[in-house]
């Protein structure tokens, strides 16, 4: 994550057309990314390919989301979860998509992982999102690193509860709606 880029605090919306796909490596390395995530986050392929996935991370979203996440990829489990991102240009846009772990065919050696994104337009849920994302960051930013994680997964899990949400996935399952 850049964290000079600016955030606009524009949404930009995320077209029925524009279906999302990216792959990375072991670490999260880029190794592919199509045309619409290009698209919509404004950045050429050069600019992105060999870089961290989390050159779109957005600071709005708990360390803990991402935890799940690779929690899951590392098991050789898939996610299914909704992620809010930063573009070039400082705007946020939100997918909805699943990521999946990449073998070799016959074994279980994990060579990359793929995710394959939509956007969604339940302005609600993307709300409610942000409110959880608020409650959880601020339980992470009262530990010093190491500790964060920790403490913004069982944040993370009251504030789900709280909602009556098992998981961060059953939430994002909203987003098919
Ligand atoms: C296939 C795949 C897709 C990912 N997509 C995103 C994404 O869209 N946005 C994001 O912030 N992180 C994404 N990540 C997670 C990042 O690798 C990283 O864990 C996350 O941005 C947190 O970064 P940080 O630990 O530097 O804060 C993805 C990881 C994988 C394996």
């Amino acid at each position: 994550m850049d964290d000079k880029l600016p955030l606009t605090g524009q949404e930009r919306q995320v077209k029925i057309s524009e279906v999302i796909s990216t792959r990375t490596d072991p670490h999260g390395v880029i190794a592919f990314a199509n045309s619409a995530f290009l698209a919509v986050t404004g950045y050429a392929s050069n600019e992105v390919l060999g870089k961290p996935h989390n050159i779109v991370r957005h600071p709005d979203v708990p360390r803990a989301v991402y935890a799940a996440l690779w929690q899951a990829l590392r098991n050789g489990e898939t996610f299914f979860g909704v992620t809010k991102n930063r573009n070039k240009g400082g705007d946020h846009y939100w997918t909805l998509g699943y990521f999946h772990p990449d073998t070799r065919v016959g074994s279980a050696e994990i060579i990359g992982y793929r995710s394959t994104r939509k956007g969604f337009f339940d302005a609600k849920l993307k709300h409610d999102l942000d409110e959880l994302f608020g409650e959880v960051r601020q339980a992470e930013v009262q530990h010093a690193r190491p500790d964060q994680v920790k403490a913004g997964l069982e944040a993370l899990k009251k504030a789900l509860k709280k909602r009556g949400f098992g998981d961060y996935q059953e939430m994002s399952r909203l987003a098919l709606a």
